[in-house]
């Protein structure tokens, strides 16, 4: 994988700082290409692109267009094939795989369209993993689990198993557990893409809330306009670039 950082400047961390000007998520000319030769496709054909702490931000675009692919970069799951992302002043390029992960552990959430839970395994236990990787003690988990849950309205659902809870009710386990490490963002990849739309008003609405009550900083992609008003700023991809559509953010 290529990660050499763009900037051939010696004074590495002040220059970085610099750089990201305060942003929580800056990506300068960030392009990613799968695959060589002819079966080469360029996902991400240079997207610049700052995010400020707290900033609720609907991403949106065409199936194609490159969102995932962006989100993968932010989460920490890919690394671009050039260009430079920093968070919180940091030149992600610069750290080693596990300093990587170990960023995604402290800061990030995630959230997938497919819940993504594991099956016979019950809300609180789903909602724990996180702090079993973060090598947190049993009991410590526990009560975490419980009040990552209760956040999401689900007290009282901890024994139940996926298979015994809605499809909205998945999605907020999934939401508890992606917030158990009370993360700096939450990235999320179409969260209500499965659900129907009186259960993804729900899930947008706890999303709003998290955003408003705890700061979180959340990267929603979603193909529904509706979904998309409940953020205060819309980037729009195109083909691979964020094109004229999208809103200003506070960054
Ligand atoms: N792992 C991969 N290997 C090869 N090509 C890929 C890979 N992942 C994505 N692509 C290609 O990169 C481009 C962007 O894909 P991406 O998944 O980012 O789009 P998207 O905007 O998330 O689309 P959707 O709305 O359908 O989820 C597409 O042409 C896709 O085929
Ligand atoms: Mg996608």
């Amino acid at each position: 994988m290529n990660e050499t950082p763009v900037s051939s400047n010696n004074n590495g961390a002040a220059a970085n700082g610099a750089a990201a000007n305060g942003a929580l998520i800056r990506l300068q000319a960030v392009t990613k290409v799968y695959g060589t030769g002819i079966a080469a496709v360029e996902a991400l054909k240079g997207i610049d692109l700052r995010i400020g702490q707290g900033e609720f931000v609907a991403i949106m675009g065409p199936s194609g267009s490159g969102k995932s692919t962006c989100m993968n970069i932010l989460g920490c799951l890919d690394v671009p094939t050039a260009g430079t992302y920093f968070f919180q002043g940091r030149n992600v390029g610069r750290l080693t795989q596990d300093q990587r992960a170990l960023l995604r552990r402290e800061h990030l959430g995630f959230v997938f369209q497919g819940f993504n839970l594991l099956g016979r395994t019950s809300a609180l236990e789903n909602a724990e993993l996180p702090l079993i990787y973060r090598g947190l003690p049993v009991k410590k988990r526990r009560v975490l689990a419980r009040e990552a849950l209760a956040s999401v309205g689900l007290s009282g659902w901890e024994t139940h198993t996926p298979a015994e809870l809605s499809g909205g009710q998945q999605q907020r386990v999934a939401i508890a557990r992606a917030i158990v490490t009370h993360p700096k963002v939450l990235l999320a990849d179409e969260p209500t893409g499965n659900l129907d739309s009186e259960r993804s008003r729900e899930v947008m609405e706890l999303l709003t809330a998290l955003n408003r009550d705890r700061g979180i900083t959340i990267l929603m992609v979603t193909h529904e306009p509706d979904m998309a008003k409940y953020a205060a700023r819309q980037v729009h991809f195109m083909d691979g670039l964020i094109d004229g559509r999208s809103t200003e953010g506070g960054a």
